[in-house]
């Protein structure tokens, strides 16, 4: 779109974004209660509904986690992912602050017995002790939530991972790194003056704005004391299909493989 016609966008998105509320745990609950479809052609902005994805990161996951150890998808979703996961560790563990999403995760894992699903907020003291007691030294997975997290909550949430990694585990990140501003943003995603693609309307008018996250938002939240970087770079992340039909959007990305120090 021309630099300056993407600024007609600016109506439609001050009104839509004006009914998200206020609280980021209400609502991630109330989006997820206005999905309908997921997957391929679905609502979610970050389903490609493929795992074209997931097997770009294969050959890093497999080089840098323990395949011993279970796995947790930190902030599953519906659980696409945590059910990929699966195929690559003894037992594969989806958590998510909303309830909804949880619910929807577990009406699709119909057959695969060493998948779970679980309502947490990661970001609350305790929840890394609490999983940790349960399941012992873990890999977490997690896939853009740390950009959807306010600087404090970022801190929060990569504390509550250490007890969890315990000594063997690791954690492998990917998050959106978009640096252009909020309407590049959309428009890129396919949004115009006359017509915003329903999966990017649902997240503008349900959700709090994203940030990026990419060297210098992880070093904020992973301190260098607790922390060392096995591994990271660019990604690009697959989403839902909203300029062409069939054709799922890139949006750049930052992947990071992090051990525990000591
Ligand atoms: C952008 S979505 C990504 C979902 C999933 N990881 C995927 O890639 O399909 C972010 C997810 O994080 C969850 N989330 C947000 N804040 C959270 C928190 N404090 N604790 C756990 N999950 C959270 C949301 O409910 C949402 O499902």
């Amino acid at each position: 779109m021309p630099s300056l016609k993407k600024y007609l966008l600016l109506p439609s998105i001050i009104r839509l974004s004006s009914r998200v509320p206020r609280n980021r745990n209400t609502a991630w609950e109330g989006y997820w209660g206005r999905i309908q479809k997921t997957g391929s052609g679905g609502d979610v902005l970050w389903d490609a509904g493929n795992d074209h994805e997931f097997a770009s990161y294969l050959p890093a996951l497999q080089r840098t986690l323990n395949p011993d150890l279970p796995v947790v998808d930190v902030g599953c979703g519906h659980g696409s992912f945590t059910r990929l996961l699966a195929g690559h560790f003894p037992r594969a563990f989806g958590v998510d602050v909303a309830p909804g999403a949880v619910a929807r995760a577990r009406d699709q894992n119909t057959d695969l017995p060493s998948v779970e699903f679980r309502t947490l907020d990661c970001t609350v003291a305790g929840a890394g002790e609490l999983l940790a007691t349960e399941l012992g030294d873990c890999n977490v997975f997690v896939r853009g939530v740390f950009h959807v997290l306010d600087p404090g909550a970022r801190i929060a949430l990569a504390a509550n991972l250490l007890p969890l990694v315990g000594r063997q585990g690791r954690v492998f990140l990917v998050e959106t790194n978009f640096r252009g501003n909020a309407l590049d943003y959309i428009s890129r995603l396919g949004a115009s003056p006359r017509k915003i693609p329903r999966p990017l309307k649902l997240a503008i008018s349900g959700l709090p704005k994203p940030g990026h996250f990419g060297p210098l938002e992880r070093l904020a939240a992973f301190d260098d004391d607790g922390w060392t970087v096995l591994e990271d770079g660019a990604v690009t992340i697959d989403a839902a299909d909203m300029t062409t039909k069939g054709q799922p959007e890139q949006i750049p990305g930052y992947y990071a493989v992090l051990a525990p120090r000591g």
